[in-house]
């Protein structure tokens, strides 16, 4: 064997030779292929069963799967199930080309976890990919062998409802969750039948779709995209994911869709990516709607930008072969999206065992064991993020008299949050039944206290997915009953929020405030004096002013997942000491949308004292403070900071630096801080942003225990996308900035030279 042949057998091996490089396997098969099974292989089909995200659900799936015109289903699980297509595949179809089994696995399959807003609050990457993981055994046991996940869009509009699904506001942060999950689904080998290809999504900068309003136009300076919106998929990329699926949106005018800027240079050329990209749900279709021309032509064009797979619009299947014979594509651009297609199902082992996801005996071993359930608990209490503890109410006794009140206090239906459809919501445990497992002496009693909403009209169009609102009547009644049993109690905690389906996809918000008929509650409670803890419940940040006014504690719980009720109750009753920190900004009010830690400083910056100033970048009628910063979160003991240094303060372009700081945990309970880093680029070529994240550590600190935390700048942490959009760090005074958030006040300086 000559040397080359060696080391492409050794690259081979080793698995790190590029997936469009050829593997004899894939062709030999293409060799066989016509044109038509060709463009079989890049047509995604959905047969129903699972949530219809568009208005369409694919018909004569099974005729088509016999005939080679289906290359991947989803909404199809179970062993059984999954081996019976994969059955009509081998056994029926002239190549025996098995299938891709692809389903939504958002946070967590059958053992919920809470949402992704909510676990990216937990700041804790080790979880996070726990979670992939244990959702990837659980799919896999299911049949599923390729995961729409992880969505990474950035997002700094909480009107948008699809906020709910990412890890908020930061590229930093968001990059390192995002090849978190992909870690956790794929594994280090995407041949173990336990883990699953992960699809990053939704390329490109959907979470930032004008007015918050869901499949709303995007338009953006590139110098953003690159240094803002973008680098979340690339960490994605890097972390090796296996196939990206392009957003409903447009860039610079083209739907991502039909986007070659976007497919090709960007994605392929510029960053290497190698996996396959399939489309959003009938996204190619809908490039017909967004002006571009026919279902051909719109196909032609997604083809011809990079796209390889067409989600259930069929626009490839009906037209791709016309547009061959009519040269508006060429049947190389097929066989090439086609290789990436069959490359993936070669990696997933589908050749060598196409039953590979089918095995009967697994889903009674893998799915919703004690085990996964226990991290669902974990990830939800390390996820919830202490507001406000006003007076020391929280943590309560174990012996409390407690009135139970409000809308989700007793409640299934809400609990595992937006895109769960693999979940069973009547699995969960309500927060009612929590209270119980966890303080058994205390003596609980409920009201509903009121409708999470009186409006019959925003109560159907959250009921789409099964019942979230049910209206009782009688409000008035409702309250009498809650003031009855609060006058009972010692302590009220008022659990309300938003239905699960307030937030994620086309779920879009313009008023973010708690429904009057909650904030009415809330009045009336207060009202009696007694003292009170809110759990909030929501799938985005809120406007929450008045109620963070109020003289009560408030915990912010997301939508917790199936061990909802078990995890709030670990918090309320201090037998866990909460950690979460917010990672997107809350607004005081609607009209301070977008709002983000690290916008632009302006040339006539705010006074920092908040009065209102002529001539200034400020409001009349609101200060540009945020009701809640990036990074906040309190616990039931205090950290101090100090003692804050550099090992060095001049640094050349290739150097790193150490920044140390004590922590100091100086109250009564042990616990755990996010020690946040933030950086300031003090002059350079384009306007730097106030601060940006640049490091964070979480660390446990028994009560009076002081710990050294270090965290280290690198070379890469200094650079930015200039106006040439190349990635340079300029020489000049930077400065850092450690603490509790992103208002953190202990600064250093240091000079790169
Ligand atoms: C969503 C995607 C999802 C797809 C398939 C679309 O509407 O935007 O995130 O993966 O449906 O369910």
């Amino acid at each position: 064997m000559n040397r080359i042949v060696l080391y492409t057998v050794l690259l081979l091996l080793t698995g790190k030779i590029a997936a469009q490089d050829r593997i004899p396997k894939v062709e030999a098969l293409l060799e066989k292929m016509t044109l038509e099974e060709k463009i079989g292989q890049l047509n995604l089909l959905t047969p129903g069963g699972g949530i219809a995200t568009g208005s369409v659900v694919s018909e004569n799936v099974e005729k088509k799967i016999k005939a080679g015109q289906v290359g991947g289903l989803f909404g199809v699980a179970g062993p059984e199930k999954v081996r019976q297509a994969q059955e009509i595949a081998i056994k029926n179809s002239r190549l025996k080309i098995p299938l891709l089994i692809g389903s939504d696995i958002i946070h967590g399959y059958k053992t919920t976890f809470p949402i992704p807003l909510g676990t990216s609050s937990s700041w804790d990457m080790d979880l996070i990919q726990k979670m992939a993981e244990v959702a990837a055994k659980e799919a896999t046991a299911d049949g599923i062998n390729w995961n729409f996940s992880p969505m990474v869009d950035i997002a700094r509009d909480p009107r948008w409802g699809r906020i709910s699904e990412g890890a908020g506001e930061d590229p930093y942060l968001g990059s390192a969750i995002a090849s978190a999950m992909v870690r956790g689904y794929q594994g280090s080998d995407l041949m173990d039948a336990r883990t699953m290809m992960a699809c990053v999504k939704h390329l490109a900068l959907y979470g930032a779709v004008e007015a918050g309003r869901d499949y709303n136009s995007v338009d953006m300076s590139k110098v953003k995209m690159y240094n803002q919106y973008l680098p979340v998929y690339k960490a994605a990329i890097d972390a090796g994911v296996g196939s990206a699926m392009t957003s409903f949106n447009d860039i610079d005018g083209v739907p991502a869709s039909g986007n070659k800027w976007l497919i090709t240079d960007l994605l392929r050329k510029q960053w290497g990516f190698e996996g396959f990209v399939v489309s959003d749900y009938t996204s190619i279709n809908e490039m017909t709607a967004h002006g571009l021309g026919n279902l051909q032509d719109v196909s032609a064009l997604a083809l011809k930008a990079g796209l390889d797979m067409d989600m259930v619009g069929e626009g490839f299947l009906t037209t791709l072969k016309k547009s061959v014979e009519e040269g508006k594509v060429t049947e190389e651009e097929i066989t090439t999206a086609c290789r990436r297609v069959l490359t993936a199902k070669h990696q997933l082992g589908l050749f060598n065992d196409p039953y590979r996801y089918s095995d009967k005996s697994r889903p009674a071993k893998d799915i919703l064991t004690a085990e996964n359930r226990k991290l669902a608990r974990e990830a939800a209490k390390r996820s919830f993020v202490l507001l406000k503890n006003y007076n020391n109410t929280l943590p309560l006794q174990k012996t409390s008299t407690i009135a139970l009140i409000g809308p989700l206090a007793n409640n299934k239906n809400n609990m595992l949050g937006t895109w769960a459809p693999t979940g069973d919501p009547q699995l969960s445990v309500p927060v009612l039944e929590g209270f119980k497992n966890v303080a058994p002496k205390a003596h609980v009693t409920y009201a509903k206290g009121a409708n999470i909403t009186d409006n019959p009209d925003l109560a159907e169009r959250a009921n789409v997915f099964g019942t979230r609102v049910e209206i009782d009547t009688d409000p008035e009644a409702l309250l009498n009953q809650a003031l009855n049993v609060a006058s009972k109690a010692d302590v009220i905690v008022a659990v309300i929020g938003e239905a699960s389906e307030f937030s994620g996809e086309a779920a879009s918000r313009t008023n973010l405030s708690l429904p009057a008929s909650q904030k009415k509650l809330l009045k009336v409670l207060e009202k009696t004096g007694k003292p009170m803890a809110i759990v909030l419940m929501s799938g985005r940040p809120l406007t929450i002013e008045e109620e963070l006014d109020l003289p009560a504690s408030i915990v912010q719980v997301w939508h917790p997942g199936i061990e909802a009720g078990n995890a709030i109750a670990d918090v309320i009753f201090g037998d866990y000491n909460p950690s979460g920190k917010l990672t997107a900004t809350w607004p005081r009010n609607v009209g301070q949308i977008p709002i983000y830690h690290s916008s632009k400083i302006t040339g006539r910056p705010a006074p920092k004292d908040n009065n209102h100033q002529k001539f200034k970048s400020n409001y009349l009628d609101v200060h540009n403070d945020p009701l809640l910063v990036f990074g906040y979160g309190l616990s039931y003991t205090d950290f101090a900071y100090s003692n804050l240094r550099l090992n060095k303060t001049e640094v050349s372009d290739r150097e790193s630096i150490t920044v140390s700081v004590d922590v100091t945990n100086t109250g009564d309970f042990d616990g755990e801080e996010t020690v946040q880093l933030y950086l300031k680029d003090v002059v350079r070529s384009i306007t730097p942003p106030k601060r940006q994240l640049k490091g964070f550590k979480k660390v446990f600190l028994n009560k009076g225990e002081t710990k050294t935390v270090s965290l280290t700048l690198t070379p890469e942490h200094l650079k930015f996308y200039n106006s040439e959009l190349k990635f340079i760090a300029e020489p000049g005074d930077f400065e850092v900035f450690v603490g509790t958030d992103s208002n953190a006040e202990h600064k250093a300086e240091f000079t790169l030279n």
